[in-house]
């Protein structure tokens, strides 16, 4: 899609291109994205402001969730409108004052973009005028080790994400990539995944035939069982 936006012509980031380019100054230094992070997957996300209470409980339910995603391979790299300093008083109140579900003291330790002329999120089309001209919503990037864009999710200001359902998409992408296969809705490590689509009638005949493993509904729609253990031990970094 194009829109115009800032007087120029502007084409929203899509799945399957490449992550557009950018350096940063963040709260760990420098970031050149997506170049820093060859190699690994990144969760690219915005927020619309510090010092507000939905991103507060988002920053800690990531935070606290960092390691689970650091052992599949997975950086998380925020962004918001606010400025550094804004930044880092943030975060430090989190750490030294913020108690919430059994979560405290917790360290924001991956960087977060400050923004202020807001070239990154203009960029990835994180501001949505119909939503706040001021401020970013909540989007999610999910960027493959190439640099491409694998996932794009948007949520408006006044509704806080559901981080375990980025910790499955995750996990869904990386086994969708080892296994060669798709994934069915609701889809968790262990449930039956679906295999790609026959070619041939041939193909579909046998299918249809059911071997052990696998079930085919209609000659459009087999699926067949992977286990977890199989799926975490091949995606989870050793
Ligand atoms: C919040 O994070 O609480 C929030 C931020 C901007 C607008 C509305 C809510």
């Amino acid at each position: 899609m194009e829109t115009t936006q800032n007087a120029e012509v502007f084409h929203m980031p899509r799945i399957g291109e490449k992550a557009p380019e950018f350096k940063a100054i963040t709260t760990q230094g420098e970031v050149n994205f997506p170049t820093d992070y060859k190699g690994n997957w990144v969760i690219f996300f915005s927020h619309p402001a510090d010092f507000t209470p939905v991103c507060t409980s988002e920053f800690m339910t990531f935070a606290a969730m960092e390691e689970r995603f650091a052992a599949l391979n997975t950086k998380l790299l925020g962004l918001s409108v606010d400025g550094l300093y804004s930044h880092i008083a943030w975060l430090r109140t989190i750490k030294e004052k913020i108690e919430y579900k059994g979560m405290k003291d917790i360290e924001v330790k991956f960087p977060l973009i400050e923004d202020i002329t807001m070239e990154v999120s203009s960029k990835y089309g994180m501001i949505q005028p119909g939503e706040s001209n001021t401020k970013a919503v909540r989007a999610v990037f999910i960027v493959d080790p190439e640099g491409i864009i694998r996932t794009i999710i948007y949520y408006p200001l006044s509704m806080g994400r559901n981080f375990e359902e980025l910790y499955r998409a995750i996990i869904a992408l990386q086994t969708a990539d080892a296994f060669s296969i798709a994934t069915p809705a609701d889809w968790q490590p262990g449930d039956e995944v679906i295999v790609p689509t026959a070619g041939s009638c041939g193909v579909a005949k046998e299918r249809m035939e059911s071997k052990d493993d696998m079930h085919c509904y209609d000659w459009f729609f087999c699926t067949k069982k992977l286990d977890k253990d199989k799926v975490m031990s091949t995606i989870l970094k050793k």
